[in-house]
C-alpha cells in the first residue's frame, strides 16, 4: 500500500478521506468515541499539510435511504470540538455536487459528507457514483480498516479513479494484525459475539482449521439454540441458516476445534428490562435472550484458563443495559487480569466500547477498531478495501 506518508506538497489539493466514523450513539450523544480519536494522527497530518479534507463515513446500516437518526451530526460536533476547526457537513445530493461547491471559501479546509449509505450506490459499489465521489477530489485516503471488508465505492472502486493511499490508522491496524497471524501460539481460543449474525456466521467456518476453541456467544449463538429445536422467544436470530450451523459442527469435529455456546441465558421481556436467569429450556414465547448467565461463564472462563491466545469480537450480550452487561463485563475482566500469561487481542466497536468503560484497554495486547473487518482478515481473506489499495 502507497502510505500518506509518501505525499508531497498537497497544500491546497483535495484529499477525499475515507474513515469509518460508525460509532455507538445513544440520543444523539457519542457514548465511545474510540474509532475517532484513532484516526487524529491521519486528520492532523493532512491539516499540518494545509491540505482541504473532504471526509467520508458510515453509521448504522441505513439501506440507502435518509434516516435522520443515523445523520454524521453527533459526529460532526465531536470532531469540530476535538480538532477547534470549522467542519461543514455536506448534505447536498451528491450527484448534483460540483466540486467547487464543497468548500465555500479558501480558508475552508474541512468538510464531512453526510452518511454515504445514504445512498444505496455506495453498498452496490456502483460505477458511476464511485466515479463522482472521485471527480470530488484528487488524491482519495482510505483510513477506514474497519469497514475495508466491505466492497462499497467509498471503500473500493473510488481506488479505479483516482491516486490512492492508505492512512496511519489503516497501516498499523495491518502491520499488528499481520504479525498476530504468523506469530499466534497455541490454543487459540476465538470468541465470537455481538448482533451481526449473516456478516459473521460463514467467516466462523473458515476460522475453524485456525484455531482450538470458537466461543459462540451473544446474537450470534441464538441460531444454535433454534438449530437445536430450543424455544428462543423473541430473541433475534438469522432466518435459513441451518445448514450452515451443521456444516460448522461437522467442520469443527473434522479439525478439532472445539465449538461452545452457552449453557444458560439471562432473559427479559423487553430490551430496558431488569434480567432473569433461565436454564435453555424454560425461554417462554415472550422473552428475549439478552446475555449469557452463570454456568455460561464459570464455563468460558475455564477455556481461558487454557488458552494461550484469546482473540474476541462481539459482545456476549445486550451490555447497553446494566442488567445484560455483566457477561460482557466479566469476561473482558477475566482476560485482562491473566496479563502476560495470556495474548489478547480484541476487536469491534462495541467490543473495545466494553473494555474501554471498564478502562482496562491497555490490558489488551492489540485493540483493533474493527469487527467484520478483523475476523475476515484472521480469515486469511483479501479485504477488497485494502486490495484495491494495493
Ligand atoms: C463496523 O462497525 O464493523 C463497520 O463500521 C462496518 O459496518 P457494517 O458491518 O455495517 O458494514
Amino acid at each position: 500500500m502507497k502510505s500518506i506518508e509518501n505525499l508531497g506538497n498537497i497544500e491546497n489539493r483535495s484529499v477525499i478521506l475515507r474513515l469509518d466514523l460508525n460509532v455507538p450513539i445513544k440520543n444523539g450523544k457519542i457514548t465511545d468515541s474510540n474509532r475517532i480519536d484513532k484516526v487524529m494522527p491521519t486528520l492532523e497530518f493532512l491539516l499540518k499539510k494545509k491540505a482541504k479534507i473532504i471526509i467520508i463515513s458510515h453509521v448504522g446500516r441505513p439501506k440507502g435511504k435518509i434516516v435522520n437518526e443515523l445523520s454524521l451530526e453527533p459526529v460532526l460536533i465531536y470532531l469540530k470540538d476535538k480538532l477547534k476547526k470549522k467542519i461543514s457537513l455536506v448534505k447536498e445530493n451528491i450527484f448534483n455536487l460540483d466540486k467547487k461547491d464543497i468548500f465555500k471559501n479558501t480558508n475552508e479546509k474541512l468538510a464531512l459528507i453526510e452518511n454515504i449509505r445514504f445512498y444505496p450506490e455506495e453498498e452496490s459499489n456502483d460505477e458511476n457514483f464511485s466515479q463522482k465521489l472521485a471527480s470530488l477530489g484528487e488524491i482519495y485516503v482510505n483510513d477506514a480498516f474497519s469497514c475495508s471488508h466491505r466492497n462499497h465505492a467509498s471503500v473500493s472502486k473510488i481506488t479505479k479513479y483516482i491516486p490512492s493511499y492508505s492512512g496511519f490508522q489503516i497501516n498499523s491496524e495491518v502491520d499488528a494484525l499481520n504479525k498476530i497471524t504468523s506469530e499466534i501460539t497455541k490454543p487459540v481460543t476465538c470468541i465470537i459475539g455481538g448482533s451481526k449474525i449473516s456478516s459473521k456466521i460463514n467467516i466462523i467456518k473458515n476460522l475453524i482449521p485456525r484455531f482450538n476453541n470458537i466461543i459462540i456467544v451473544g446474537a450470534m449463538a441464538n441460531n444454535i439454540f433454534k438449530f437445536q429445536g430450543l424455544n428462543i422467544g423473541n430473541s433475534i436470530y438469522e432466518k435459513g441458516i441451518g445448514n450452515i450451523i451443521q456444516e460448522i459442527f461437522l467442520y469443527a469435529e473434522k479439525n478439532n476445534c472445539k465449538i461452545y455456546f452457552p449453557k444458560d441465558a439471562k432473559t427479559g421481556k423487553k430490551l430496558n428490562d431488569t434480567s432473569v436467569e433461565k436454564d435453555l429450556r424454560d425461554i417462554e414465547n415472550d422473552d428475549i435472550i439478552l446475555d449469557v448467565g452463570s454456568k455460561t461463564l464459570v464455563e468460558i472462563k475455564k477455556i481461558i484458563d487454557v488458552s494461550s491466545t484469546i482473540l474476541w469480537n462481539g459482545p456476549l450480550g445486550y451490555f447497553e443495559n446494566q442488567h445484560f452487561s455483566q457477561g460482557s463485563y466479566e469476561v473482558a475482566k477475566y482476560i485482562a487480569s491473566k496479563g502476560e500469561k495470556i495474548f489478547s487481542v480484541v476487536g469491534g466497536g462495541d467490543t473495545v466500547a466494553v473494555i474501554n468503560s471498564l478502562k482496562i484497554n491497555k490490558k489488551f495486547n492489540f485493540v483493533s477498531t474493527a469487527g467484520g473487518a478483523f475476523l475476515e482478515y484472521l480469515e486469511g481473506k483479501d479485504l477488497p478495501g485494502i486490495k484495491a489499495l494495493n
